[in-house]
């Protein structure tokens, strides 16, 4: 395990960048797993700049996302998908067909899971997996709960969980109940993984996570088993605002 302590969260984001520039540098077939949330916002901006440059070429990657909301489409501003084309895909030369989200409005979940599941298979796997961490240690959406779940699945989300997303919505009461998520396996199952935090609110889960006991209520923990994990953080005031940041630790 490497831990790189990030001096604030724009070092936190070029940082991460660099490790994925890096990795589509030396593969430029590689397949990328990739999360959403407030902390990988600088991470992409970060790419998408490079790519403006010139200095990195996204055409022959292909990209698996953590995670989807269920009942929410391209045409709703909170999907996933759209936030990864807002923040990511449009800007840069990646193939559409090649940018993989689960279908939140699939008629048929358990189906869109394996069909998911297969994709990724298909692909060779994950060479690189960037993930957040949730305040309760879920990664993608593998809640804490009894037992690792191992593969893509349907996942009720837990009340913390619908808390932290609120601030995406309207209301709370817009917030989906439910997600297709990757399951620990698959994202166990990615050549490298690479983890960031921001924010004083991780530190806590953060130190769980990777100095704890490997326990199913903090999903965050089985990183600890992955032979490629490298975590950059920086614990700034204040991660849910995080955006552009320049802030010291
Ligand atoms: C998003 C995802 C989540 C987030 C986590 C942290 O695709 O999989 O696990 O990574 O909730 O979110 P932020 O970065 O908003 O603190």
């Amino acid at each position: 395990m490497k831990i790189i302590q990030a001096s604030n969260y724009t070092d936190l984001s070029h940082k991460a960048a660099n490790i994925i520039s890096a990795q589509v540098i030396l593969n430029e077939r590689s397949v990328l797993g990739l999360a959403t949330g407030s902390t990988p916002i600088g991470t992409y901006q970060q790419l998408v700049d490079w790519y403006k440059k010139g200095d990195i070429d996204f055409s022959k990657i292909t990209t698996f996302n953590l995670d989807e909301y269920v009942g929410l489409g391209k045409e709703d501003v909170q999907s996933y998908r759209h936030f990864m084309d807002d923040h990511f895909f449009s800007y840069i030369n990646a193939a559409p067909t090649s940018l993989h989200i689960p279908n939140g409005k699939a008629a048929d979940m358990e189906a869109e899971c394996t069909r998911y599941e297969t994709l990724i298979s298909d692909a060779g796997g994950i060479d690189l997996q960037l993930l957040g961490i949730g305040h309760n240690g879920h990664i993608g959406f593998n809640e804490p709960g009894d037992a690792f779940e191992k593969c893509t699945h349907l996942v009720a989300l837990n009340n913390s969980t619908i808390q932290a997303n609120a601030r995406f919505f309207h209301s709370i009461d817009d917030v989906p109940t439910h997600a297709i998520t990757m399951g620990i396996k698959t994202i166990m199952q990615a050549k490298k993984i690479l983890l960031i935090a921001n924010g004083s609110d991780k530190q806590n889960i953060l130190e769980k996570a990777l100095y704890g006991p490997v326990t199913p209520f903090v999903p965050a923990s089985i990183l600890q088993l992955h032979p490629d994990l490298t975590v950059i953080y920086c614990y700034e005031a204040n991660a849910s605002s995080s955006k552009n940041k320049e802030s010291s630790c």
